[in-house]
């Protein structure tokens, strides 16, 4: 075991931690759309149920993982199993992809919080102006690449700083920071015209809309949503102190993030209702639909600059949880300074995000089976890296990993409650493989 490492400061800190990690743009404008046009209320009940049986054990796993080997993801594998360490390296691969087109948005969400608190956005006259200044932008080559770099170079700085000085203590300022905005938010939405409107279509159950592919949406969604399957979570967890209590933290950070999504359905879809406006998924929601929305309110760069800020939060709080996971793997495996380190993680990700912003516009044509680089990113890591990485890592620790060590790990010195372990081993070892197994196939569209 290696002792010489930082840990976090008790329980708060590790919750803080790792639901910065959790909740990000995935939470915010995903989990809306999704669950209003699947059956509302009925969908966020199959989604907790997902998040019972396959997000929380997952996530208990990767912290017991973390925390036993006390290693980054790729050492902590090999640790327990050398013919294993292919699962750390899918996660590192993971974490460098994903950050290819995340940090992408991250840019945009900067670029529109300068717009908003500069008045640009709120000068904007209707919908078609709002759609035009967003795809001018984004496929323009330079201005989308600098807010890019500087929200790249912001993580870096937070990063460079520690495991103590930057990841904990930005979460800890942050993710309050958020929570409050996001209330602030949602009250000033539920306080306008048609706001019950709204809620309807977001939280009515309607039973009719759950089918099999449903579950199947509302599993991926648990999946990224959770940042579980490609040891970020292995990462975090190698920072928690013995005493932290590894089942109460995953039940706290699942309902911090499952808290974000709901408040975030609550901030969007009653402004959308009380604008007339139907609801879209994805960037055009956020960039396009709901800045107009804020320019038929009172204050509206005002409102805008508090969303696309905790937006930037979000975001910021997930992207470092990524670039943790490669740099201490380069730290660890390589033997670099943590600083050599960072900044390799760094160049990476200048790169790939570069190339990914660029395929918005000047790089447009390089595409392979009709998707830009940017949409490659986002199809390769979502729908198989971190499925296949979820997969293998319940069969890694229901079946691979000692018995012993996941209870050790679950009990965390404490007084046994067997029904617990045995639950949390058949879960690992049957339930989540089949229904992993499940979500795999479906996004290969082979059922
Ligand atoms: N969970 C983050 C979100 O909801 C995305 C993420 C996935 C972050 C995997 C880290 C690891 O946006």
């Amino acid at each position: 075991m290696n002792e010489k490492r930082s840990f976090f400061d008790g329980r708060l800190s590790a919750v803080l931690v790792a639901a910065g990690s959790s909740v990000g743009l995935g939470n915010i404008w995903r989990f809306p759309y999704v669950a209003g046009s699947n059956g509302g209320g009925a969908f966020v009940l199959v989604y907790l149920g997902c998040l019972l049986l396959l997000g929380m054990p997952v996530m208990m796993a990767e912290f017991a993982i973390g925390r036993h080997t006390r290693q980054n993801a790729v050492g902590a594998y090999r640790s327990l199993d050398k013919r294993w360490s292919w699962l750390g390296y899918n996660g590192v691969v993971s974490a460098l992809l994903i950050m290819g087109f995340y940090f992408v948005v991250a840019g945009w969400v900067g670029a529109w919080l300068v717009r908003s608190a500069s008045g640009e956005l709120a000068a904007l006259s209707d919908s078609a102006a709002c759609a035009k200044s967003f795809a001018s932008f984004t496929s323009s080559p330079w201005a989308p690449l600098a807010y890019t770099l500087g929200f790249i170079l912001l993580n870096h700085a937070v990063i460079v700083l520690g495991v103590k000085k930057g990841i904990e203590r930005s979460a800890r300022f942050l993710m309050p920071l958020l929570l409050v905005m996001l209330v602030v938010l949602a009250i000033r939405s539920l306080l306008m015209e048609g706001a019950a409107e709204g809620i309807e279509f977001f939280l009515k159950p309607d039973f009719s809309k759950i089918t099999p592919r449903t579950v199947l949406v509302a599993m991926g969604q648990v999946f990224f949503s959770l940042s579980v399957g490609l040891g970020t979570m292995v990462t975090y967890a190698s920072y928690f102190n013995r005493e932290t209590d590894l089942k109460r933290t995953a039940l706290h950070v699942s309902l911090i993030d499952t808290g974000v999504a709901i408040l975030a359905g609550i901030v969007i879809f009653p402004a959308v209702f009380s604008a007339g406006i139907a609801p879209e998924a994805g960037p055009s929601l956020v960039f396009i639909t709901l800045p107009d929305i804020f320019n038929s309110m009172g204050h509206p760069a005002l409102w805008s600059s508090i969303f696309f800020l905790l937006l930037a939060v979000a975001a910021l709080t997930s992207t470092i949880s990524l670039h943790e996971t490669a740099t201490l793997y380069l730290h660890e495996e390589w033997h670099l300074s943590r600083s050599t380190a960072a900044w390799i993680t760094t160049m990476c990700s200048v790169l790939l995000a570069s190339l990914a912003s660029l395929s918005m516009g000047t790089l447009k044509g390089w595409q392979i089976g009709g998707l830009n680089f940017f949409d490659q990113l986002d199809f390769l890591t979502a729908n198989i890296l971190l499925p296949l990485g979820g997969l293998a890592t319940c069969i890694f620790a229901g079946w691979v990993l000692d018995r012993k060590v996941l209870v050790e790990q679950m009990h965390s010195g404490k007084p046994r409650t067997a029904f617990l372990s045995c639950t949390l081993v058949v879960l690992l070892r049957w339930i989540c493989p089949v229904l992993l197994v499940m979500i795999f196939l479906d996004n290969l569209h082979l059922i």
